[in-house]
């Protein structure tokens, strides 16, 4: 297994483009089993958890040709069965959004339970509850989710207790090859839940209330659809950990190819920690700061400030004078990263889903582990202003969400390195 080494106390300089959205990629891979014709989907990023959904998508039967890293051709024509094997979606909890797809083009399919992960139990109860409104029968048989709609799926009012990304997008995939109106209640809106609307109205589902938490689709009743080409949308996430990179280390940095709206939280934090900007249409450069000041953060959804950020914030945290003191509201257990950064010397304590965080202490390279995505982000952060040598290990969960993360580093200055274990 590989492992990151950062020498830290680099003050960073120059630019970085922002790679298409991993949470974008994953809905519109699967959206391409509604689609009849040959789809050019580009500025894929070039991460695991994409190459994981197109081999999915290749053993259902779908036919696709790599023409560069980040950009393919997809067919799904010819589908030549509809089981989700455990063995490919227990590595991708966002497996699950074929399950929508599948079922209402099939009218069955057995997908597998994707199971929990390390940030919580990440059930997808609203998922099934959401399509038995809309008519599939669905039971759990030997750990996978077998749904059968044999007269196809009908369009219902799906009311979400709570709000789901991909709970939201898997019930609008499934309602626009329903029969009749589906009214999503309740659903997400982040932008990559948008971009999905987006490319299903582009292909002809008409769908009214993008953007807001009320959508309501019109279904083809089965008819598949005619898709246009697609190019992902800026990953959000991937921009604000390297917003962060700027902040954490003092630096003048420029991240291109963003949609500054879709930062919006993030960039208001940075402001009150005491950060000023320089932004054009769609690059923002972040300014060193004279003082930088301990914050407050509650973790929402969009466009309150994303959950996705709250490790990388932490990281942050702990160069801020004063105590900062950091919610996480979404997921049960998302604060793996806090063992990880206290072995590098951050002083952060946790009282049930809250963590208080004082900054100013000078952080000691040592051997630290990743344990999720965002969580791994936060421990190069704090890397980067370690004194000494941070040896980051388990690494493979950064390669899942984060295109050519060394490579982007080292090019704005830190001094960073991928190592086998030996
Ligand atoms: C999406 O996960 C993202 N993943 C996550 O990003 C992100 O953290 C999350 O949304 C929240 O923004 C993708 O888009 C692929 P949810 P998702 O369903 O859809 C509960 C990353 O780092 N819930 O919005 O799985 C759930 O337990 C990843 O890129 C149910 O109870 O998250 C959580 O508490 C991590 N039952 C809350 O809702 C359900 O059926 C929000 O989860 C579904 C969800």
């Amino acid at each position: 297994m590989d492992y990151l080494q950062i020498t830290g106390g680099k003050t960073l300089k120059g630019e970085v483009r922002i790679s298409g959205a991993k949470n974008s990629a994953l809905p519109i891979l699967a959206s391409a089993l509604l689609c009849k014709n040959l789809l050019r989907i580009s500025n894929l990023p070039d991460v695991a958890d994409v190459k994981t959904l197109a081999k999915l998508l290749e053993h259902l039967g779908s036919e696709i040709e790599w023409v560069s890293p980040n950009e393919l051709l997809i067919h799904s024509e010819r589908i030549i069965h509809t089981k989700a094997i455990y063995d490919i979606v227990r590595k991708m909890r966002a497996s699950i959004l074929v399950l929508g797809p599948l079922l209402a083009r099939f009218g069955k399919c057995e997908v597998s339970l994707p199971g929990g992960c390390a940030i919580g139990a990440r059930p997808v109860d609203l998922h099934i509850k959401a399509m038995e409104k809309m008519g599939a029968e669905i039971s759990i048989e030997g750990g996978y989710i077998v749904a059968r709609a044999p007269k196809g799926l009908k369009g219902a009012d799906v009311m979400f207790d709570k709000i789901t990304v991909t709970g939201s997008e898997n019930i609008l995939m499934a309602a626009a090859l329903a029969k009749g109106v589906t009214r999503i209640i309740n659903a997400a809106k982040e932008p990559e839940v948008v971009q999905l609307c987006q490319i299903l109205q582009s292909a002809g589902v008409e769908i009214q209330g993008v953007g807001s938490n009320e959508l309501c689709v019109r279904g083809t009743q089965g008819e598949l659809l005619e898709f246009k080409d697609i190019s992902v949308i800026p990953d959000r996430i991937e921009a604000g950990t390297y917003l962060c990179a700027g902040a954490i280390t003092n630096s003048a940095i420029t991240i291109k190819n963003i949609i500054p709206t879709h930062l919006e939280a993030m960039i208001s934090k940075l402001g009150e920690i005491g950060f000023k900007f320089e932004n054009t249409q769609n690059s923002l450069k972040i300014l060193p700061a004279s003082k930088r000041y301990a914050f407050e953060i509650v973790t929402t959804e969009y466009p309150g400030f994303p959950t996705d950020m709250q490790a990388q914030f932490m990281a942050l945290a702990t160069q801020c004078q004063g105590s900062s003191s950091i919610e996480e509201r979404l997921f049960e257990n998302r604060f793996m990263h806090v063992s990880e950064l206290q072995r590098l010397g951050a002083h952060i304590t946790l009282r049930g889903n809250v963590a208080k965080v004082t900054g100013g202490e000078k952080l000691i390279g040592a051997d630290v582990m990743a344990t999720d995505l965002r969580a791994s982000s936060a421990l190069v952060l704090a890397g980067l202003v370690t004194e000494g040598n941070t040896k980051i290990h388990r690494i493979y969960h950064l390669d899942r969400g984060y295109e050519h993360l060394e490579e982007k580093f080292s090019n704005l200055g830190a001094q960073i390195k991928r190592l086998k274990e030996k």
